[in-house]
């Protein structure tokens, strides 16, 4: 009999929690425009964290951090991650923004503490459910580990590096013509504009 209650009292509590995290799923809609709340967050990582085999969180970096690798990974981060993570890894770029769950700010503890095998292995196997992509690099394993090497400096990106970064973002023909005619007016070969044409050379 007691044992009766006890199960009874545990499935209404288990129901409780169901509804109470669907509803707070389900508030918005599913808009991706809202922020999670703390304690989906929370249950997000916690299990997420779980989720990832501990011979994988233990591998080791076989790459030193080079002045070499560490600006492949910076060029390969603004051409593949930076559109979501932006270049600083703030998460602060177009598709952020738009994403939810949305990207964490790589530079704040809850990343950096993760081990260097751990980041490695969310590269390469990506955050199923999320806008986090798999970049398998099938056994070629280096530009994964070039990018570890580059998430754990991001708290230390200079102006410099991030000014370099954004040559190398991905970019609309629109965004390259603009940034050609910055480029001519500041090398001081803009051509004249004469007044009755405005057509291009
Ligand atoms: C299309 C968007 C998108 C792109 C492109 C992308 N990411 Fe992500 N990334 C995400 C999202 C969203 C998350 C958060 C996933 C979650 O909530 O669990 C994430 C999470 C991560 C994390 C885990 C951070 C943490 O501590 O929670 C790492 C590391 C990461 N990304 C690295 C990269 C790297 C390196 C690249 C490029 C090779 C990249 N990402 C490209 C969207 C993206």
């Amino acid at each position: 009999m007691r044992r009766g209650s006890t199960l009874l009292l545990i499935i209404v509590a288990f129901v409780g929690l169901i509804v109470a995290v669907a509803a707070s799923l389900l508030h918005n809609g599913l808009s991706a425009r809202a922020r999670p709340s703390a304690m989906e967050e929370m249950l997000a990582r916690n299990a997420w964290h779980l989720s990832i085999p501990s011979d994988a969180r233990g591998m080791h970096n076989p790459l030193p951090a080079s002045e070499e690798n560490l600006k492949d990974a910076r060029l390969h981060f603004a051409d593949h991650c930076a559109i979501c993570h932006a270049n600083d890894g703030s998460g602060d770029a177009l598709f952020g923004r738009g994403l939810y769950p949305k990207p964490p700010d790589l530079r704040q503890a809850e990343t950096q503490k993760r081990s260097d095998g751990e980041l490695f292995w969310i590269i390469e196997n990506g955050v199923r459910f999320t806008g986090m992509p798999s970049f398998a690099s099938h056994g070629m394993d280096n530009d994964s580990w070039k990018l570890v090497l580059f998430i754990r400096h991001l708290p230390k990106l200079t102006a410099e590096e991030r000014l370099q970064m954004s040559r190398y973002n991905p970019k609309s023909p629109e965004d390259r013509e603009e940034e050609k005619e910055e480029d001519e007016f500041l090398n001081g070969t803009t051509p004249q504009k004469s007044g009755t044409s405005n057509s291009h050379p």
